[in-house]
């Protein structure tokens, strides 16, 4: 096969009978399997190797060059050497390079091409060979070594570059009329707003040759693609867009794995070669539908979650993390998306170890699976990808419940409005900010739920608030100091911590930032007291009365290696806003920015605190049903071991009153009434009859937690998720701490069972010194009192007695002296 000149391939419209494993038939003939994507790899290495060329491993999807966001092409990790600021350790490489590119993510699934994730196959000069050598080699690889029929190939090559045009033509031997002279926008290719760039001819496959050469054109995606591009990489791009020659002539290309993959495997588009399909199938599978069988719709969905799932898989292997920002932000986009649409098609977790109904783990398993010429290093990072997608998808799950309602809500107002007045129906900027900023509803999302429902979003609106965002949080980076120490520090460029902790109490984080006494420093060592800022957390910073969690941070070397550090947390402070500053000390080895580590919180501390908590809005709604619906929450405290609930009311409570708040309490923990959070709008919690804080600003979404039919607070805390949970409740004192405010003590959970044990032992020692039964040591109490005042009584009569006694005997004793005469 791999030499026959003019192998016929068929057209592009036959139904495609592959399937990851299975052999390709084209036009009849069962093609060999040689032609899977790891065949033509391995044959485009092999054939540049032949060639003088050093085979490279693919550099990480995340670049070397802080200029660069993620990796877009095989020449990035050459980049210094095309510039001369590296010496070249060899004349010329090849590589098949991981690559990401998120500019076309709607395409995705849409289009016959357009991927996420893809592998760019790359032969690279470094001054060594140039245009004629790589334009040769390109024409006799994609014809001699994949076969592909010379007349179904057509060229492109730079306006004015006359040299590459008589190459192909009088060198290669391709006729005039395929080859075409395109303009900058086709045919300069640049790495970015600077670097590296130059002239570029590219080479296309025609699917229609049918259709002849007239007016064809070679952005009719119909009918051709663009299979391998041929960059004569001489100049550089100054800031100014001014370009300067390099000092030597090089060549960097890169061929789509998955666009000749397609060709060769004569399947209708890049999804569905033995590069994806599997992770397709594989999700078909897990939605109970079958790829051949599914319509339009359903197969784009598949192709989107086939190509987004290679593309979280590489990332988090190269070590992106889920988050809010950067490169982070990007997987969780992906990962989001992944969700989304496996729910929409049905899909359902297959019961992979440990998923807890996730899915993302189970398809992660298939795209491992198809790792290992790709990137040797995923397998061996098999477990921490699988937790990190399966923690990441629960959590969505969750986000997604919460914002999908109020999107259908945003929705239906929007569509109403726009049906009064007569205009086009579109979401506000500020609700589609307020969905991605308070529900972490990824935009994009947004807009695809809205269009299915024929609504367009506001994105000026959009980026207009985002930018006012961005101007408040960069004004509070700016003026508000962070307070942590004796020292008060400046910490700008911190992002703000993502709190995980509602969900759980382990997280896998980045070091963001270390502080010694409020100064950043970069790394510390052991006995060091330290406040370390994370990415993200599982530890709640104090607020809302609740106070800051305590555990531990540990810090691992290489994946599964050894333990290098241990950091016990004592506090929990946010700072700056939204940055969560953990309070600890190093127990043992030392930390740095940047390092990854495991978060844990002390689940049994946390449980008294969620204890306390929820107790905390049960007394309040007790309080007002006894003493009546005026007092309101002067303050509070939430401890792991007692709260305090300060409210304003005019006297002491009596005996009675504190009994019957104590046992409503009891009663509605025996209830065992599961706890209920949303988040929502400010107003329709209002409307809802949510007990606020009076005074206390909150944002205009606001969180909700509700014991239903007893308690609805607005609340951002932790939480027993069943009242049962509670164990019981105690009041340990009751007293005014100020005029018209009065404080309440009490003790839930596991501190309640304490407190009552240790009472009931001063009970004991009371009965056993009394000499009476538990029941009978009031009576005896009041009768030692009773007896004890009698005989205060009797003792202080005797006492008087006694005096008047001493009196007269005193006066018995008494002589009658003469007074002296006064002589004078
Ligand atoms: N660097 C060139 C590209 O990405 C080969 O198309």
């Amino acid at each position: 096969v791999c030499c026959s000149g003019s192998l016929p391939v068929a057209s592009q419209s036959s139904q495609s009978t592959m399937t990851g494993a299975n052999p390709v038939t084209v036009a009849g003939t069962e093609r060999s399997s040689e032609w899977s994507g790891d065949a033509i790899r391995r044959r485009f290495l092999d054939f540049y190797a032949a060639r003088g060329h050093k085979i490279l491993p693919s550099s990480s999807l995340v670049p070397d060059d802080p200029t660069v966001f993620l990796t877009i092409a095989g020449m990035l990790q050459f980049k210094p050497i095309f510039l001369g600021k590296e010496p070249r350790r060899v004349p010329c490489a090849t590589t098949s390079q991981k690559c990401i590119r998120t500019n076309d993510i709607e395409n995705v699934g849409r289009t016959s091409r357009h991927q996420t994730f893809f592998e760019m196959l790359g032969n690279f000069s470094f001054g060594d060979y140039f245009k004629k050598d790589a334009i040769k080699w390109a024409w006799e690889l994609t014809t001699k070594e994949y076969g592909l029929p010379p007349e179904r190939l057509w060229i492109s090559v730079f306006e004015d570059d006359d040299e590459a045009f008589s190459i192909w033509l009088n060198e290669v031997g391709v006729p005039k009329e395929r080859i075409k002279r395109m303009g900058e926008d086709d045919n300069f290719w640049t790495s970015g707003a600077t670097g590296p760039c130059g002239p570029c001819s590219e080479m296309y496959y025609d699917f229609h040759p049918e259709r002849g050469s007239l007016n064809a054109d070679l952005n009719d995606d119909s009918r051709f693609i663009e299979f391998y591009n041929l960059v004569f990489m001489q100049y550089n791009k100054n800031d100014d867009g001014s370009l300067e020659p390099l000092k030597q002539k090089n060549i960097d290309t890169g061929m789509g794995l998955e666009r000749m993959a397609r060709i060769l495997q004569n399947v209708p588009n890049n999804y569905e070669t033995d590069l994806i399909f599997p992770i397709m199938e594989k999700a078909a599978s897990m939605a109970l539908v079958s790829y051949s069988k599914a319509d339009n719709a359903m197969r784009t969905n598949l192709k989107v979650i086939g190509d987004h799932m290679r593309a979280v898989v590489y990332l988090i292997s190269d070590g992106v993390i889920p988050s809010n920002i950067g490169r982070g932000y990007v997987v969780r986009r992906l990962i989001r998306r992944v969700v989304r649409t496996g729910r929409l098609i049905g899909m359902r977790g297959d019961g992979h170890e440990n998923s807890e109904g996730a899915f993302l783990p189970s398809l992660a398993e298939t795209v491992i699976s198809l790792s290992s010429e790709i990137d040797p290093d995923v397998e061996s990072r098999r477990k921490s990808i699988l937790g990190e997608l399966q923690r990441e998808e629960l959590r969505f799950v969750q986000t997604l419940g919460r914002g999908e309602k109020l999107l259908d809500e945003l929705l239906d107002e929007a569509l109403g409005s726009a049906g009064d007045i007569g205009d086009k129906p579109c979401l506000s900027g500020k609700d589609v900010f307020l969905l991605y900023d308070t529900y972490g509803f990824p935009i994009e999302i947004t807009a695809e739920i809205a269009s299915e429902r024929g609504v367009t979003i506001d994105m000026k609106g959009f980026d207009i608030e985002m930018e006012n965002q961005r101007k408040q949080s960069q004004a509070a980076h700016n003026v508000i100091k962070l307070s942590v120490g004796n020292e008060t520090e400046i910490i700008k460029s911190i992002p703000d911590t993502e709190f995980l902790g509602y969900e759980s109490l382990f997280a896998t984080a980045v070091v963001k930032g270390i502080l010694i006494n409020g100064n950043p420093v970069e790394n510390v060592s052991e006995g060091t007291d330290v406040e370390i800022l994370l990415d993200r957390t599982p530890f709640y910073a104090e607020s809302g009365g609740q106070v800051g969690d305590n555990g531990f941070l540990y810090v691992y070397g290489e994946e599964g290696g050894k333990q290098n550090a241990v950091i016990e947390i004592k506090d929990v402070q946010k700072s700056l806003g939204n940055i969560f500053v953990h309070k600890g000390t190093i127990k043992q080895g030392s930390v740095e920015v940047g390092k990854k580590i495991d978060a844990a919180v002390d689940g049994k501390l946390r449980q008294g605190a969620k204890a306390h908590h929820t107790a905390t809005h049960l007394l309040q709604s007790a309080l007002k049903s006894v003493i009546g619906s005026e007092t309101s929450q002067a303050g509070s405290l939430v401890a792991f071991d007692r709260l305090r609930f300060d409210f304003s009311f005019h006297r002491p409570l009596t005996e009675k009153e504190l009994l019957e708040i104590e046992s409503l309490v009891n009663q509605w923990i025996s209830d065992a009434t599961h706890l209920e959070t949303n988040v929502m709008a400010l107003q329709d919690a209002k409307n809802a009859g949510a007990t606020a804080m009076f005074g206390e600003k909150y944002g205009e979404q606001v969180r909700v937690v509700e014991v239903p039919g007893v308690s609805m607070e607005l609340c951002g805390g932790t939480h027993v998720s069943n009242t049962a949970e509670i164990r019981g409740f105690k009041i340990i004192s009751e007293q005014g701490i100020a005029s018209g405010v009065r404080r309440i003590e009490a003790v839930a959970g596991d501190a309640f069972v304490e407190y009552v044990c240790s009472r009931d032992n001063y009970m004991r020692h009371l009965c056993s010194s009394l000499k009476v039964k538990a029941e009978d040591v009031n009576s005896r109490v009041e009768t030692i009192v009773e007896e004890l005042r009698t005989a205060r009584n009797e003792a202080s009569s005797l006492r008087s007695k006694i005096a008047v006694l001493k009196a007269a005997s005193l006066a018995s004793k008494a002589v009658l002296v003469e007074p002296h005469n006064d002589p004078s």
